[in-house]
């Protein structure tokens, strides 16, 4: 009998080793997913906020529902997040350049007021059921993804632990760190490898264009006064009816084919002319990026094994983890930031309310 439970306890241990080192290896190895940084990890939250990615998940399905193109907004606040001091939510704070506030925004940056507040909804509900221990970098990588996952793209893990920034993404900041959509592959490629990208990356993490819109001043220079040649002759023709004057206010989708579903349709637009920015229909014009968006184009699973590669990298750019920054208890301010506001008073109260009874 001993002998039996020592080793039905032994078979335990090995098939839960099995489980442990499986699961590690389902993650890690057979997705080939990049390394992550000291600091973050793949099961922050499974103890202390477990129900932390189907609340952000159940929410987004609802917003996404009543307006598919919010999932567009949210994965591009994720980048500017990133790209710009690093992913420590600064682009959320009130004043930061390209953010919310009128007199700050950068008129080309241009990121949804919506996004900001499905954020901050996101982080109050994740805050009520855990804690004010979910920073806000967190809540928007989470939403990022699943802006992809909900529009059709590729699921994948999120690396967690991030804590927020202190300082706003400053003007200077935010223009040296996004590249204009008039840039080149050569532009793009050079400042894109200074964050650790390669060419694969680049046109990978472009492929995000196969959702969202565009205002007409972001590529109208390739319309007025002369037509870019390499734009196909009916996709610019159509352009100009939706953007009759170079500063006319008005939008159009990014992927012709298939604006709002993720997809690999932006790389056949680009194999086709029909691209929008010059940084996009660069790619396949330019002979280091070519074969990769053919590549793409020809086979949707290549591209998204690459964009989930590229993304996890990209969600990790200079986070600040352990003590660093802080867990914001409002997304929009650092929590020295103390404004009389209503809003939070009663959210406080309301917590003080439930802890007591
Ligand atoms: C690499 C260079 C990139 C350039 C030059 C660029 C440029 C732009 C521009 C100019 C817009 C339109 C803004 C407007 O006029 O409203 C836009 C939209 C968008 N970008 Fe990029 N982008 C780049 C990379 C990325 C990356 C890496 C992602 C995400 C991983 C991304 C996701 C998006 C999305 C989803 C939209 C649509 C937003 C919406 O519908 O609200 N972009 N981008
Ligand atoms: C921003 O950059 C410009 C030019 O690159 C420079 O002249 C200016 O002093 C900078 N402003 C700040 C506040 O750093
Ligand atoms: C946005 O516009 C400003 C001024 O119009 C310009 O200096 C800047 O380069 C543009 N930035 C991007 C990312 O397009
Ligand atoms: C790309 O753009 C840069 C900066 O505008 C320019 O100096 C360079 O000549 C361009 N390269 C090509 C191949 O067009
Ligand atoms: C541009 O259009 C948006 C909504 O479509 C509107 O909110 C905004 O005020 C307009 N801006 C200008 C300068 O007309």
């Amino acid at each position: 009998m001993a002998s039996t439970s020592v080793y039905s306890s032994f078979e335990l241990l090995f098939i839960s080793s099995l489980l442990f080192f499986s699961q590690y290896f389902i993650l890690s190895e057979a997705q080939g997913l990049p390394p992550i940084v000291k600091g973050l990890s793949w099961t922050f939250f499974d103890s202390s906020c477990s129900k932390l990615e189907s609340i952000v998940r159940k929410r987004l399905e609802k917003v996404f529902k009543d307006d598919i193109g919010q999932a567009a907004g949210l994965l591009r606040l994720h980048f500017h997040d990133c790209f710009v001091q690093g992913c420590d939510g600064s682009v959320l704070l009130d004043g930061s350049a390209g953010g919310p506030s009128e007199k700050t925004a950068i008129p080309n940056l241009t990121l949804r007021k919506e996004s900001f507040k499905i954020i901050e909804d996101l982080r109050e509900r994740v805050h009520k059921e855990c804690g004010k221990i979910v920073s806000c970098s967190d809540i928007a990588a989470l939403a990022a993804r699943d802006a992809v996952v909900l529009t059709g793209g590729p699921n994948y893990v999120v690396p967690l632990g991030r804590r927020d920034g202190l300082n706003f993404a400053t003007e200077n900041a935010t223009l040296n760190n996004l590249v204009a959509p008039t840039a080149n592959t050569t532009t793009l490629l050079n400042r894109l490898s200074t964050k650790g990208f390669d060419a694969t990356d680049v046109v990978a993490l472009s492929g995000a264009h196969t959702i969202g819109i565009s205002h007409c001043t972001s590529f109208t220079e390739r319309l007025y006064p002369n037509q870019d040649s390499t734009m196909d002759k009916t996709f610019a023709n159509n352009l100009k009816g939706s953007c009759p004057k170079a500063d006319s206010n008005n939008t159009v989708n990014l992927d012709i084919r298939s604006p709002n579903i993720f997809d690999n349709k932006y790389y056949v637009d680009l194999m086709n002319r029909q691209g929008l920015f010059t940084s996009d229909q660069d790619l396949f014009t330019d002979q280091r990026t070519r074969n990769i968006v053919t590549s793409f184009a020809k086979d949707q699973k290549v591209f998204f094994d690459n964009f989930v590669n590229a993304m996890i990298k990209m969600g990790q750019l200079n986070v600040l983890t352990g003590g660093q920054g802080e867990i914001r208890a409002k997304c929009d301010r650092r929590n020295n930031d103390k404004k009389v506001d209503i809003a939070t008073v009663v959210e406080e109260l309301e917590e003080t309310f439930s802890a007591l009874f």
